[in-house]
């Protein structure tokens, strides 16, 4: 498993909104136009305090993420600096919009390349993939293996926004797992 349902873990509406009105008057256009794109900001104290006690292993800043009527993302790995992330849902998330992870078929681990200019890491021998896990994302928080092979696919025609909260760079999935036990 690569995406693990967080049941437990509760971001109040209260903090997603208030949180997403000081994003929105910073960056009034980032929702204009279609497709995907991300943005990281930095949390302010309040909000980190707000989040509760998970924020301690968390990063500052948080991405936004954007899909408006975008079909799919390929597959690829999130970029360095973190492997694990929550996954908070905030507008459009349903059952029309699916993740994907990926093994290779031989069971050896997937191997990335890292690009410069570019914010994720290439999945190398895309022959040997499999589909091993597939999830949509609704109303509860998502741990996330970020750095693992995964794309995006969607039939949804609206906007989808998700904020990604990514563990600290000295977090692996095995420690984000036994921290996030407490959540399920
Ligand atoms: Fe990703």
């Amino acid at each position: 498993m690569y995406a693990i349902e967080l049941n437990n873990l509760d971001f109040s509406e209260e903090w997603k909104e208030s949180f997403w009105n000081r994003f929105f008057y910073l960056y009034p256009k980032f929702t204009d136009g279609k497709g995907f794109r991300t943005k990281n900001v930095e949390l302010t104290e309040r909000e980190r305090f707000m989040a509760g006690p998970i924020s301690e292993h968390l990063k500052r800043k948080v991405m936004v993420v954007f899909i408006f009527n975008q079909e799919s993302v390929p597959i690829h790995a999130d970029g360095v600096g973190s492997d694990v992330a929550i996954q908070i849902p905030f507008i459009g998330c349903n059952e029309e919009t699916q993740t994907h992870f990926y093994d290779y078929n031989d069971d050896t681990s997937i191997e990335l390349a890292i690009h410069e200019n570019i914010a994720s890491r290439e999945v190398l021998h895309q022959e040997k993939l499999k589909r091993v896990q597939t999830y949509s994302m609704l109303d509860k928080p998502v741990l996330f293996r970020s750095g693992w092979a995964h794309n995006v696919t969607s039939t949804f025609k609206g906007i989808r926004i998700i904020y990604s909260w990514r563990f600290k760079e000295e977090y692996t999935w095995e420690a984000a797992k036994e921290i996030c036990r407490q959540y399920l």
